[in-house]
């Protein structure tokens, strides 16, 4: 299945109550090839107005994480748990979650993307299982043959100014990550064995 494809899926999709209030499904944007796969929790309503995800303040935020590390947000994939805004900017429900899953799982078997990371609470909880982020930021788990970078939601410094050095810090360590996994699949990191 194409990107576009699925997105067409998501724009027609009736599956739970969000289509009955969307002005637009936000299905994800970005590269085919990237590496890194940005998984949100919903679109909020610049995001619903717009059909694209993270254009509000809390995508400006992302914008800059991506900045600090040489990217932009072509190079990357940008998506969300959900791909339509929940009434009031309410967290999902855990039904709305399980429905619009599969659009996530074709994104990421499609994208094939190196690591996928996951930004706040609501996204650990529902790719990961796990509800305490302070204790995950910054990490890398292996789930079901998946690596996710575990980080912050980039909102969170809007909210708190200590954030954004965390988050800075997190990204820094996701791009580590990255190169790390390039060296290894050119062979470099063997150079070093005796
Ligand atoms: N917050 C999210 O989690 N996703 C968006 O797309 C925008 C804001």
């Amino acid at each position: 299945m194409t990107l576009e494809e699925i997105a067409n899926d998501v724009r027609n999709c009736t599956l739970c109550n969000l289509c009955k209030e969307r002005m637009h499904a936000v299905p994800g944007e970005g590269s085919s090839k990237a590496d890194i796969l940005f998984v949100g929790e919903g679109p909020g309503r610049s995001e619903d107005q717009q059909g694209r995800p993270f254009v509000g303040s809390a995508g400006k935020v992302l914008s800059k994480l991506l900045d600090s590390i040489g990217l932009s947000r072509e190079d990357v994939f940008i998506t969300n748990v959900v791909k339509c805004r929940p009434p009031e900017n309410r967290k999902p429900l855990v039904d709305e979650v399980a429905k619009c899953r599969p659009y996530l799982e074709k994104q990421i078997k499609t994208i094939r993307p190196k690591l996928v990371c996951v930004l706040g609470a609501t996204a650990l909880e529902a790719l990961i299982g796990e509800s305490n982020l302070s204790a995950q930021h910054g990490k890398l788990i292996n789930r079901r043959g998946l690596k996710l970078f575990v980080m912050y939601h980039p909102a969170s410094t809007l909210y708190n100014n200590k954030m954004e050095a965390v988050m800075m810090d997190d990204i820094h360590s996701l791009l580590g990550i990255l190169k790390n996994m390039d060296q290894r699949e050119s062979g470099k990191l063997d150079d070093f064995s005796e």
